[in-house]
């Protein structure tokens, strides 16, 4: 994806190709800085403090880690150890331990001497893929915007509602629910993007940032703004992302998804969710009961980063001092709320005999 021109992933090996460099995306949209991660407790952190964050993108940075551990030491110890911190930062996007198994697998029957050279390649590979899946997913996704423009009268906008940010910098590149989009828009059609801002943590800013670095009219809106817009027809389809999607199809994703998907399916607008493979838990079926929610500190909450006009970083309170704060990470939308998954192979009905149709070499019977 390109930023003032230039094009980027969300992850990438520096020059001397053992040091991994991100953006720090707490610092997003207001500072573009990179930061490099030489430790495997160098990669615990970004994802544990969200410098990355998004569900493709913990997986590959979290695969990173595990070559960076292995660089500074390669014994079986070592091995297991560095698995267990990093599965540990994040509990809900199942893309983290996806990729941690695989690489750990490949591991550990390979000679120590071996292990740092094949650790690298494994995150290289994992990263490749993900750009691959992505781009994959915005071909499928294009089609049903393409099908959704086609009803209307020539000119008009394709309205689309997007909730929190699964674009290229959840991801390595494209992104799952901005996929598609960036594919209509550079295919000609004229579409518009609801951008809810998706506090607390206002990923919604970096997706206007993605959107306005790839010049997609969009509009950020406050969380709550979603169900009066649906209601009064102004929104064509809603996509968005997960962060593990069960073996019935139910959907984990960011706070707030839910109650967007009971107002589009009350007022009968699409409501679609892109995802990679790698975030398919085959081993859950019911996501409301089985799905850990991350709880992350009540000061997201209390406090909200801005800029001030001297442009100046600040973080600022808006609660009255010694208010104790609740924020869930997540939310489990069931799949009877879905239209459908858009996946790298296709779409098809948030079903178990759905997903079993694309993926019958992933899926597990119940
Ligand atoms: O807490 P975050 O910012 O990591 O949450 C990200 C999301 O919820 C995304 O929608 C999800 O990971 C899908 S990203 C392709």
């Amino acid at each position: 994806m390109k930023i003032n021109g230039t094009h980027y992933r969300s992850v990438w090996l520096a020059d001397d190709d053992h040091t991994v460099e991100i953006f720090d995306q707490t610092k997003l949209p207001f500072e573009i800085q990179t930061i490099q991660l030489r430790t495997m407790q160098d990669a615990a952190t970004a994802i544990k403090e969200m410098w990355v964050r998004g569900a493709p993108l913990i997986g590959a940075v979290a695969a990173y880690g595990m070559a960076l551990a292995m660089r500074q030491e390669s014994s079986d110890e070592n091995l297991r150890k560095s698995y267990d911190i990093l599965v540990k930062t994040r509990p809900t996007a199942i893309n983290l331990k996806w990729a941690l198994d695989r690489t750990y697998q490949a591991l550990e029957n390979t000679q120590h001497s071996l292990r740092e050279a094949t650790a690298y390649r494994i995150a290289n590979e994992i990263a490749d893929e993900d750009v691959e899946l992505c781009r994959k997913i915005g071909e499928h996704g294009l089609k049903i915007i393409q099908s959704i423009a086609a009803t209307k009268p020539t000119g008009e906008v394709v309205n689309i509602l997007t909730h929190c940010n699964a674009g290229w910098l959840a991801t390595v590149d494209w992104g799952t629910a901005l996929a598609p989009i960036y594919m209509a828009h550079d295919a000609g059609i004229k579409i518009h993007v609801w951008v809810d801002e998706t506090r607390p943590r206002n990923q919604g800013g970096l997706t206007a940032f993605e959107l306005g670095s790839h010049g997609i009219p969009h509009t950020l809106i406050a969380d709550n703004a979603g169900g009066h817009l649906i209601q009064h027809g102004k929104v064509d389809l809603c996509i968005v992302g997960t962060d593990r999607t069960t073996a019935r199809g139910d959907v984990c994703n960011k706070i707030g998804t839910y109650l967007k998907a009971l107002a589009a399916k009350a007022n009968q607008v699409p409501f679609y969710v892109a995802l990679p493979s790698p975030t398919l838990d085959f081993t859950v079926w019911d996501g409301v009961k089985e799905i850990p929610i991350e709880q992350r500190s009540g000061e997201e909450q209390s406090h909200v980063y801005g800029i001030t006009p001297e442009g100046t970083r600040s973080w600022v309170n808006t609660a009255p001092q010694g208010t104790f704060c609740g924020n869930y990470a997540f939310d489990v939308t069931p799949a009877e709320f879905i239209t459908g998954l858009i996946t790298e192979r296709g779409v098809c009905d948030a079903s178990a005999e759905g997903l079993r149709a694309l993926f019958p070499d992933l899926c597990r019977k119940p």
